[in-house]
């Protein structure tokens, strides 16, 4: 098959979260399948066209895209994705996405990925590849699906081209005024009331997505089946219980040449299942870079993460005095809304031996607490997947999340198996989303970091599980023979 793989975020060009790392590496499992894909991101100026191996596409370039009723020239380059044979375009618009960073709360922002969809879609007539899937993620590229059917539905190129929508999160939905849809040029019919775009009298890309897809699916199964209830659906949820089997789950799976503690470059002692003695030389390492002190036997609680209310930062504010007598020290992570990174940058203050925070990205940093920290934290509110946890399993950093989505499908609580008689568990996780069991639940870690045995029976289960691409790979295969194979799916239109 042939398949155009569209996301706002590629690993390892621009990266704000997971979905940057499931686009860097999902396309390059497929083409190992034996299937031809091509990336489309947008190219932003945050990331060096030299170092990158980007090359400029004479051929193509020069594509006038009306946006607004402006006319922008969309410029193309290509690249092949590390260590692999998949083919990246970089959509170049320096008017749009040169702005250093890759989202923004401009005002124009519904423009930027208005444009990056239809440059897709003209990029595919310029080197006329008709794909058999056009694979959208995220609202970003939400609209892609209705313009094929529509806007460029006199082109015979993409009478067969299908597609599948990944939602990586909800809570994002792309939502605008009406006159989004003007600027795009899509038409107004859809915005009467009930119309597939129409959403609390303005525009919303997610939904769009939703009724003009072949396929949809989520990034696990436990996701998937909480997006058909309020509480988690975001106001999607009847759309999607509307789709019925058109919706599905899959697990992401995670790149493990990129995080794996034998081969990691960004951490200084290697060490794998059978040779933990690396371990507790990161964990030195890491406290000694941070300046915090060192003890054995204190453990270190890590945390990587946008700093957002899906993230759990709400109880863990709850609860910051209990938090802070535990005997445990923390380095932390992060970015996000000013009142999570002040909570977080005062408790660094207060108690400058026990808290190092890091507020901003760093990938250097993020693979230096996988690999020095005992316990990772992710007490989740919702979590469509979450790699964070599934790279803790592999570095013998035993996760404490919430139980919900991808948390719920990757860590096995150690107590809940241990009470059926089975020695499973991969870490430890809770249910209600409140700061009592949140701070339960790190003690029932704390206390088991003491039992050196069992701590080594948990981070041994966790280490020998399996979340490599390959299953979720073959399942996503599957996924596009049923978009190739069934009729257009073209309700409401
Ligand atoms: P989400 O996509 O919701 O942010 P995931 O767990 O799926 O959550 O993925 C987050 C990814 O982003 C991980 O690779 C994580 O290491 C990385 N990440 C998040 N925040 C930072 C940060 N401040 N610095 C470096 N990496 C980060
Ligand atoms: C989103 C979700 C996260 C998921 C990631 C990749 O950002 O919040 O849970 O792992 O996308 O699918």
């Amino acid at each position: 098959m042939k398949i155009a793989f569209a996301a706002s975020e590629v690993f390892p060009y621009a990266k704000t979260g997971g979905l940057a790392d499931v686009a860097g590496s999902l396309p390059v499992e497929i083409s190992k399948l034996g299937h031809e894909v091509k990336v489309f991101m947008p190219k932003y100026n945050i990331f060096g066209e030299v170092e990158n191996g980007l090359h400029y596409q004479w051929d193509i370039g020069g594509i006038p895209i009306r946006i607004n009723g402006n006319v922008h020239s969309v410029h193309v380059h290509t690249a092949k994705l590390p260590g692999s044979n998949v083919e990246i375009y970089f959509v170049d618009c320096p008017y749009y996405f040169h702005r250093f960073r890759v989202y923004t709360n401009d005002p124009d922002e519904d423009e930027r990925f208005i444009l990056f969809s239809k440059g897709i879609i003209e990029i595919l007539q310029r080197i006329q590849w008709a794909p058999d899937i056009i694979h959208c993620n995220d609202w970003q590229t939400g609209l892609i699906p209705l313009l094929l059917k529509e806007n460029y539905s006199w082109d015979r190129m993409f009478d067969k081209t299908a597609t599948v929508f990944t939602i990586h999160n909800i809570s994002y939905q792309g939502r605008f005024a009406k006159e989004t849809f003007h600027k795009a040029e899509i038409d107004y019919k859809h915005l009467i009331h009930g119309g597939i775009g129409e959403y609390e009298d303005g525009v919303n890309f997610i939904k769009t997505a939703i009724f003009t897809s072949d396929i949809i699916n989520t990034v696990s199964e436990t996701y998937a089946k909480e997006l058909l209830l309020p509480e988690y659906g975001c106001g999607m949820e009847n759309y999607l219980v509307s789709r019925g089997k058109d919706f599905y789950g899959i697990l992401n799976g995670v790149d493990y040449n990129i995080w794996n503690p034998e081969t990691d470059s960004l951490i200084p002692h290697h060490f794998s299942i059978n040779n933990m003695s690396g371990k507790i030389k990161n964990k030195k390492f890491l406290l000694e870079h941070l300046k915090l002190p060192f003890n054995e036997n204190t453990p270190v609680i890590g945390i990587v993460s946008r700093m957002v209310a899906q993230k759990g930062f709400d109880i863990i504010g709850y609860i910051i005095s209990q938090l802070m007598e535990l005997p445990a020290q923390w380095v932390i992570l992060g970015s996000g809304l000013k009142k999570y990174e002040e909570l977080i940058q005062q408790i660094s203050t207060a108690f400058p031996d026990k808290v190092y925070a890091y507020i901003g990205f760093n990938d250097e940093l993020s693979h230096l607490i996988e690999a020095g920290a005992d316990i990772f934290l992710m007490p989740s509110l919702f979590e469509p997947c979450g790699l964070n946890q599934i790279y803790s399993l592999r570095y013998g950093t035993v996760p404490v999340v919430r139980k919900t989505g991808g948390l719920a499908d990757t860590v096995l609580d150690w107590n809940e198996y241990l009470a059926q008689g089975k020695e499973i568990g991969t870490g430890y996780s809770f249910v209600d989303y409140s700061g009592y069991t949140l701070l339960q639940t790190i003690n029932r870690a704390i206390h088991d970091f003491r039992l050196k045995d069992v701590w080594k029976k948990i981070q041994h289960n966790g280490m020998s599980k399996d979340y490599s691409w390959r299953l979720s790979a073959e399942k996503y295969i599957q996924l596009y023979k049923k978009a190739v194979d069934r009729p257009p799916y073209s309700q409401k239109i």
